[in-house]
This record gives structure tokens, sequence and C-alpha cells, in this order.
């Protein structure tokens, strides 16, 4: 367990070398489907964390090697969702998305937690994102919530509000 946490913080880092392929998880697409809740993103760029969208939880839908995944954020009061299709790459765990956008699923257990890695490539420049999610509205304490501050240690940490309104909706099938 110790040497697989230190792996994924490491390719975090050394996002390019071999290893980080191993320390994915073996992707059950059907269980990771449906509704998280974003609780903390990590990034060593203050830009990303100080965006103005501010999503708050995702939806996750796999058609064969295609992924749909549903976001919304709270904008100035109302809840927005944007949509963005993507497909799975040879490696399990890796989704492409247009605009040079990536996810890489690092760790779940399905039912409680994910942490996933965002990429995107942006005027030339890489931007990545380590956000964990959780099943459920409530604030659970789920140890791998420390694992991923353990992580996130000596990266700038963004924790969400509480209880987003929107999150709620998304989860309900409501919006
Ligand atoms: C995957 O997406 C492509 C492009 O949007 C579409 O043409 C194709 O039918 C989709 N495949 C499935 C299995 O949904
Ligand atoms: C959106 O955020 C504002 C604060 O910026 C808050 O007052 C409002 O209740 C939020 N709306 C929802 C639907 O969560």
């Amino acid at each position: 367990m110790e040497a697989k946490l230190l792996s994924i913080a490491l390719g975090f880092f050394l996002l390019f070398l071999p290893q980080v392929a191993s320390v994915r998880v073996e992707l059950d697409k059907e269980k990771i489907a449906g509704f998280w809740k974003e609780v903390a993103v990590a990034s060593d760029q203050n830009l990303v964390l100080r965006a103005q969208k501010r999503v708050e939880g995702l939806f996750l839908t796999f058609s064969g090697r295609n992924i749909t995944v549903k976001a919304v954020y709270n904008s100035s009061g109302n809840c927005k969702t944007e949509k963005a299709v993507g497909s799975e790459r040879d490696t399990a765990g890796e989704f492409a998305f247009p605009g040079h956008r990536e996810i890489f699923v690092l760790d779940t257990d399905y039912e409680h937690y994910a942490i996933l890695r965002m990429s995107l490539i942006w005027q030339g420049r890489d931007f990545h994102v380590l956000e964990y999610f959780t099943r459920s509205l409530e604030d659970e304490d789920n140890p791998s919530f420390w694992r991923f501050r353990d992580m996130t240690a000596d990266i700038g940490l963004y924790l969400l509000a509480r209880h987003g309104r929107c999150a709620e909706l998304l989860k309900e099938g409501l919006i």
C-alpha cells in the first residue's frame, strides 16, 4: 500500500515516465459510472485553483469506448452543466477529450472515493490537477482522503464548500 501511494504521488510529478501507468487501477467502467462529488482539488498552478468555474460534481457515463462527463458548477447562483465526450485510450483508466484534455483514474474503490488526475494543454503549457471525489454528498471520514492530503502536501490544495446544491441536483438527476 505504501509503495502504491508513493508511486501515485510520484506519478503526479513524473508524469511521462512509464511507471505511472502501472499504478493506475484496472478500471471497471461500469462500476465507476455515475455521480461523483468533487471534494478537493490540488494543483501547483494557482491559476487552476482560482478558476471561476468551481465544479461541484461529475456524472460519468460510458458507451463502448466513449465516456461522457457531465460537470455541474455554480455560476453566480445558477447551476450550469457542461458535457464533454471523450474516448478511452489503450491504457485502462485513461481518457482523452477534445482540446488536449485528459483524465486519468489514479485510484478508486468505486463505492466511496475516486482520485483523478486532469491534464490540459493550454497555450502550450501543461496544467495538471489532482482531484478527490466522493460518491456521497455527506462529508465522510474516509482514510483515502488523508492519503490524498499526504499525496498533495506540497501542492496547493483547495477544499470545496461543504454542501453544493448543484451537486445535489446532478446526483438526483434533476439537472
Ligand atoms: C462514440 O462516439 C463517436 C463520436 O462521438 C460516435 O460516432 C460513436 O457512435 C460512439 N460510440 C458509441 C458506442 O457510443
Ligand atoms: C451558488 O453560490 C452562491 C454564492 O456564490 C450561493 O449563494 C448560492 O446559494 C449557490 N447556489 C446553489 C444552487 O448552490
